[in-house]
């Protein structure tokens, strides 16, 4: 498998692949892979004649000190998930000395207002560190589609606006939310929690669920109400936020509109850990 760890070499490899007239998936990580990630790479294999993998703990994405000490990272695992799928992938595994310059700071954005709402507001700086690692990203590796997870789906939204702005020539693929056998959304998080807080995940998505068959008939502060109520009772399970919010712009709603689609956006603190994930209340 290529690994590249310095842009200007992966950046020549770019530039081969397209004299070669071939299209690149993109899929960017921050690694501690899971079947989550897969799905997106699978799909990026399927697209694609070339996928390229990128693992960066973004070190200016992160609100939370401690949180960046302790995310996951598992590079030669991570290694053996990817051959294993194709040993064709390449891997950018950036210095972040290089990647930055030597100026490891972020840029400011303007994402028309998506960067306020909901993990904008308890998350200061993190759209900012997130939007400067993927325009860096995209310019060095130059794919044709980047693969983004549903589950950070306000993240989704603000690289689709981030390619708009930019106008880079480059289609966002958003790929549902893989989910373990007992419906808790994979996460490189997961493998932090407790053996309790682990067995007291899952209620978050049941929780969820129920929202959804609610919203078909109530309004929405009874739905919200039912969800903080819900998980303010578990003994284990700590509700940082739920919202209601409208699938394109992220404004919280208070009541349906026709045409406009919805969805539930929840934050949960399981012990030390903060999971997050959202559901369509479209459809049921
Ligand atoms: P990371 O959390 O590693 O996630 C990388 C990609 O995988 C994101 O697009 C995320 O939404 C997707 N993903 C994670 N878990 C998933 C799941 N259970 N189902 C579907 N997709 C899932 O998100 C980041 O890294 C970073 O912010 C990054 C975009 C790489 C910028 O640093």
């Amino acid at each position: 498998m290529k690994v590249f760890r310095y842009k200007k070499e992966l950046n020549n490899q770019v530039s081969e692949l397209k004299n070669q007239k071939k299209s690149i998936g993109f899929v960017p990580t921050m690694g501690a892979l899971h079947q989550g990630h897969l799905a997106l790479v699978r799909q990026a294999l399927k697209d694609n004649d070339v996928c390229i993998v990128s693992i960066f703990v973004n070190p200016i994405q992160f609100d939370n000190p401690d949180d960046l000490k302790k995310y996951p990272r598992t590079f030669e695992d991570d290694l053996a998930l990817l051959a294993n799928l194709s040993p064709e992938i390449i891997v950018f595994y950036p210095d972040a000395h290089d990647f930055y310059d030597g100026n490891i700071q972020s840029s400011h954005f303007d994402f028309d207002g998506l960067e306020k709402e909901m993990e904008g507001k308890h998350r200061p700086g993190h759209f900012d560190g997130v939007g400067t690692v993927v325009k860096k990203l995209f310019e060095i590796v130059r794919p044709d589609k980047a693969y983004f997870g549903e589950k950070d789906f306000q993240q989704l939204q603000i690289i689709k606006k981030l390619v708009e702005k930019t106008r880079m020539s480059i289609e966002i693929i958003p790929v549902p939310i893989f989910r373990e056998a007992d419906g808790l959304a994979m996460s490189s998080r997961n493998r932090r929690l407790t053996k309790h807080h682990r067995a007291a995940a899952p209620f978050i998505y049941q929780v969820l669920k129920q929202s959804r068959v609610l919203f078909e008939k109530e309004n929405f502060d009874t739905v919200i109400n039912f969800v903080k109520n819900a998980i303010g009772a578990h003994p284990y399970l700590e509700l940082e936020y739920f919202e209601i919010a409208d699938e394109k712009t992220l404004k919280s709603a208070k009541e349906k509109k026709s045409g406009n689609k919805y969805r539930g956006f929840i934050v949960v603190y399981a012990g030390a850990i903060r999971l997050i994930d959202n559901i369509s209340l479209v459809e049921s």
